[in-house]
């Protein structure tokens, strides 16, 4: 990887004066993007919300997850699509497992649409299981879409390590 194109990233916790950029991020990533409604409510509900910032680069990531009683529910990770390909949303996810077994939570879940090779690949590798399947849970171009439930049980080591 060349160091010029990658730049000095600082993850830090999102607020809501990152909204605008992470809303902006948002459109350009998905088909079918959260408003930015549901990034105010996120922080308003006082789920974990973290960006990735890179300064004079703009925003390049970010995840929220939603705590439960005793599992992490990862509802959104995102890289700018600029930046995909680097490793930042291996290290995003990183940082929200660490975060969940730093708060004692057996498990890591989150939902990913079924045709989302990529990101099923990245989960997979970093040790998630493929546990269910909710049909019908997307919106798509065509109708709906069924999202692959996966989940992560905290203290397993993953395949990397
Ligand atoms: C899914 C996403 C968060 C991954 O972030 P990323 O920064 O691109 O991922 P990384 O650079 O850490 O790469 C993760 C893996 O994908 C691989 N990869 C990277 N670019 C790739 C490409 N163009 N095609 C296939 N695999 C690729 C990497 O080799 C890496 O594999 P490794 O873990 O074995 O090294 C990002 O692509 C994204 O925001 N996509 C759009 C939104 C989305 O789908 N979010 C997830 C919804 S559940």
């Amino acid at each position: 990887m060349n160091a010029l194109l990658q730049p000095r990233a600082v993850r830090r916790p999102m607020t809501v004066r990152d909204v605008d950029a992470v809303a902006a991020v948002e459109a350009t990533a998905y088909g079918f993007p959260w408003s930015r409604g549901n990034f105010v409510d996120s922080l308003a509900a006082g789920y974990l919300a973290e960006v990735l910032d890179g300064g004079d680069a703009g925003l390049l990531g970010y995840f929220v997850a939603m705590p439960g009683v005793d599992e992490l529910h990862l509802l959104n990770i995102t890289v700018a699509p600029a930046w995909q390909g680097r490793g930042l949303g291996s290290e995003l996810l990183d940082a929200v497992r660490r975060h969940a077994a730093d708060r004692g939570f057996a498990q890591l879940w989150l939902e990913v649409r079924e045709g989302n090779h990529r990101a099923r690949a990245l989960y997979r590798r970093r040790g998630f299981a493929e546990v269910g399947l909710r049909r019908g849970y997307y919106p798509a171009a065509g109708g709906r879409e069924d999202a692959v439930v996966m989940s992560l049980a905290l203290g397993a080591r993953h395949a990397v390590d």
